[in-house]
């Protein structure tokens, strides 16, 4: 640690200050975080201070450990435990090693923005490093750090280049990020994200800071091909701005596809390749049990974090879709595949998976770029009067790298014929019950000007599969 943010929290004026932020209960984005963690789970909490975050989280029932480098905290923070009559226990350190064996904590908290205290990419990963030591298999690592973007708009005299200086003794700074930046430093050390965003304090006027839960990696790898390895590089906020505003997806594919699903309350559905979580979101709003799986854990963290804020009770899983070790065979009554199957590497593998995690009458909903109207060599001609698709060629490329609107990272696309569909579903076990290729209604035209040319040509194709 830095020996001026050691010598910062020494001086008491410093720790007395600390000890006035305190309202005596988590912030709102950490209480968030903790409903996430294990009931009576061991937590090592890093910059403990004056034990506030360390007192509300055993209150709740969680074994705490404090950890800090100011011997000055450690002291008032025993003394505060002593007078409680708790047993939370405080210790001090230097900044580097954690005075703990390995795999002692089932949860390491570092919150307050202590992160950005850890100046420099190397002293960053020697710690996460030790934080991934002392944490058991599977365990979680939470942290928090300055949004470079919310301080430039409030606090921008406090600015030098991405160094927050709040105090006018300009001795130490915080580091500030952008959520990518932040949530990369875990991410390149083995750990999966499983939640992250902007967090709120107490009351709006508090403002906000970037957070993130992550799990230490338990061995468990997702299996990688050249699919998840393009689509894990793409930004989240581009996608999710990028998906969020496509008129095909939203008034065509998407209620198209809900209305064919039908009744789902009480289902259990699995929304593979769920991006960020459209389809899940309205399933769980109308009653169904949900898991969402992706590649992207970015994506899977936004899943996340928006069923915390909507309430909503979604389960998500980083996986392959080739490879779901996390599920059980029989388990769901419903797959929905919503433009995705045509994205997958593995076509086969991942029918295969589907076979074996649904029940034995599970039904499989799809959609796909219409492989006639959509091969690579084709051109959509719009002319005055209406629309012509010229298709040069329907068997060639099968694959090539592309680019999706608004999105930076290339893509792998991917072109299979329509027997190439029909053949794989039967070979792995599906009945094909039902084939549409919808025309769109008044309304969804008046949506936009481009859902009128699916009125003539198919762009999409929306297929059902049962369980044979
Ligand atoms: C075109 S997006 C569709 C997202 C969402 N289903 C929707 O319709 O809005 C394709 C999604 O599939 C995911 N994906 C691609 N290949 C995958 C694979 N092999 N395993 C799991 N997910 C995959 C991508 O990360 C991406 O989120």
């Amino acid at each position: 640690m830095n020996s001026k943010v050691i010598d910062w929290y020494e001086q008491k004026e410093h720790i007395d200050e600390m000890k006035s932020w305190d309202k005596g209960k988590l912030k709102i984005w950490e209480q968030q975080v903790a409903d996430r963690f294990p009931r009576g789970a061991k937590i090592l909490d890093i910059g403990s201070g004056m034990g506030r975050e360390a007192f509300s989280l055993y209150k709740q029932g969680f074994e705490v450990i404090g950890l800090d480098i100011s011997n000055y905290a450690v002291e008032k923070a025993r003394e505060e435990s002593w007078k409680a009559n708790n047993k939370v226990e405080f210790y001090h350190y230097d900044g580097n090693l954690f005075p703990f064996d390995d795999e002692a904590f089932d949860i390491v908290i570092l919150w307050n923005q202590t992160f950005g205290l850890l100046y420099g990419d190397d002293y960053k990963k020697s710690f996460l490093l030790e934080c991934k030591r002392v944490l058991k298999p599977g365990g979680l690592f939470s942290y928090s750090g300055h949004d470079l973007k919310y301080i430039r708009e409030h606090y921008d005299y406090c600015l030098d280049d991405d160094k927050f200086y709040p105090y006018q003794e300009r001795d130490i700074y915080w580091e500030t990020f952008s959520l990518e930046e932040l949530v990369n430093y875990t991410k390149q050390n083995d750990f999966n994200i499983l939640m992250s965003g902007q967090g709120e304090i107490y009351v709006p006027e508090d403002g906000v800071v970037l957070y993130c839960l992550c799990q230490k990696g338990s061995g468990f790898q997702m299996k990688k091909d050249s699919s998840t390895e393009c689509w894990s590089k793409v930004g989240a906020e581009e996608w999710i701005k990028a998906a969020q505003n496509n008129d095909f997806r939203n008034y065509f594919i998407m209620p198209f596809t809900l209305q064919a699903m039908g009744e789902v309350k009480e289902k259990h559905i699995l929304d593979m390749g769920c991006g960020e979580g459209g389809y899940a979101r309205a399933l769980a709003e109308k009653g169904a049990v949900v898991t969402a799986v992706d590649c992207s854990d970015t994506m899977l963290a936004y899943v996340d974090d928006q069923a915390i804020k909507t309430g909503l009770d979604i389960k998500t899983l980083l996986q392959n879709s080739n490879d779901l070790n996390k599920v059980m065979d029989n388990e769901y009554d419903i797959v929905l595949c919503s433009m995705m199957l045509m994205d997958v590497e593995d076509l086969e593998g991942t029918l295969k998976e589907i076979h074996r995690v649904l029940k034995p009458t599970g039904k499989v909903f799809i959609s796909i770029l219409h492989p006639c109207y959509k091969p690579k060599e084709s051109k959509w001609i719009i002319e005055e009067d209406g629309i012509r698709v010229v298709v040069t060629d329907y068997f060639y490329p099968t694959e090539w790298i592309g680019e999706i609107k608004g999105i930076s990272a290339p893509v792998v696309y991917r072109h299979r014929t329509l027997s190439d569909y029909v053949k794989a579903f039967t070979r792995f076990g599906f009945l094909l019950t039902d084939m549409n290729e919808p025309i769109p209604t008044k309304e969804q035209m008046e949506h936009s000007k481009r859902i009128e040319w699916l009125s003539k040509i198919p762009m999409y194709l929306f297929m059902e599969l049962e369980n044979k």
